[in-house]
């Protein structure tokens, strides 16, 4: 039996699903497998495709700082809501989701990991559940305040549509996504700045302290002018994140109309838009990305673009004309080679389904 989870890109809506935010992520075809078998010995043990082996001991879980921390994390929820009635297993773990690039690499592995527990043990955990339970072990084991959107999006995805959620209430709804020929363009710069995480949760206390200062429970209360005019009461780094903060979901509901409209010259100027915001406001984009930007804004078959996922580094989003897609990855690739001596990567991605597991 073998449990999968996809990885995700998210159309707008970013750093705002732990700010009340709308989101509007899909699922990639992109995915880790994991393989599950009893175990022959009385070891729960790990193997991964080109990332070496590793031994669970359940009576004493600790996170190692790599890749094994995000299967410990869900052994580890397991246990702490009591699920961890099992016997000894092995865990084959394989992924085409690249590492560090922005397409949540580690939910995918948590969430595959718990469908293939799942799957095998029959837990009976829920779509809602496995959400939440990945969502932990990113959380209170490996230590990322993430929000819910990549957990969400790699459960909950589908074939053909994107995930317009609204991250206050929970409710969400499919739309259905029609690009005719135009194609969203992820381009990985294979640059993953290690501030990540700690530089996340300090952002999460920055839209805090925004939130506090103007003693406000959710930015989903606050209108721009208000924050305009408390301007001077705030921090200068508190009042830019919550500008982002609050600009960005006017852009999400706005992205979602447009695509429904094929209104492409309005999306990719809100995704140009996006990325300016949180570049200048959130500044969680890097050189590397900029250049990248710069550049592919050069070309007339780009409508728009901007970093995506959790930033400092890993990739943007654009939206193209899918018959220029070798063209431009041909030329940016050998630009961005000569200035960083780094090959990018590019791939088309299109809405998938979301995770499962298969009883082979
Ligand atoms: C990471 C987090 C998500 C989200 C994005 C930024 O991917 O895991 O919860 O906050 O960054 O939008």
């Amino acid at each position: 039996m073998y449990g999968y989870a996809p990885g995700r890109a998210n159309i707008i809506g970013e750093h705002v699903d732990y700010n009340d935010g709308y989101i509007f992520p899909f699922a990639i075809e992109r995915k880790t497998t994991v393989l599950i078998k009893k175990s022959d010995d009385s070891s729960f043990r790990v193997r991964s495709k080109g990332y070496g082996a590793f031994v669970i001991n359940p009576e004493k879980m600790e996170p190692r700082g790599d890749w094994t921390d995000y299967i410990q994390g869900v052994f580890w929820v397991l246990k702490r809501h009591d699920r961890f009635h099992l016997f000894p297993v092995t865990l084959e773990v394989d992924s085409d989701v690249p590492i560090g690039a922005g397409l949540s690499s580690s939910a995918s592995v948590e969430v595959a990991t718990l469908a293939a527990l799942n799957g095998f043990f029959t837990l009976g955990l829920d779509k809602a559940t496995l959400i939440a339970y990945a969502k932990e072990a990113e959380n209170d084991f490996v230590g990322v305040q993430c929000g819910i959107m990549d957990q969400f999006a790699s459960v909950m995805g589908k074939e053909d549509h994107a995930i317009f959620m609204d991250t206050r209430s929970g409710d969400f709804e499919y739309v259905p996504i029609d690009l005719d020929d135009k194609t969203f363009l992820v381009i990985n710069s294979k640059v993953s700045h290690a501030l990540g995480s700690g530089e996340y949760n300090r952002r999460r206390a920055e839209c805090a302290l925004c939130l506090n200062t103007l003693h406000r429970s959710s930015f989903r209360d606050i209108s721009l002018a208000e924050l305009e005019n408390k301007r001077a009461l705030l921090p200068p780094v508190a009042y830019l994140r919550g500008l982002h903060v609050l600009t960005e979901i006017e852009r999400t509901c706005l992205c979602k109309t447009a695509l429904l409209e094929k209104d492409w010259a309005l999306v990719g100027r809100l995704l140009t838009q996006s990325h300016s915001s949180l570049r200048d406001n959130y500044q969680v984009s890097c050189e590397e990305i900029e250049y990248l930007i710069e550049n592919l804004n050069q070309f007339s078959s780009v409508w728009g673009a901007r970093i995506m996922g959790g930033g400092f580094g890993g990739s943007l989003i654009a939206l193209v004309e899918e018959r220029a897609v070798p063209k431009i990855l041909a030329e940016l690739s050998d630009k961005y080679f000569h200035r960083y001596g780094i090959r990018l990567e590019g791939y088309q991605v299109k809405p998938s389904k979301g995770a499962g597991y298969v009883d082979s």
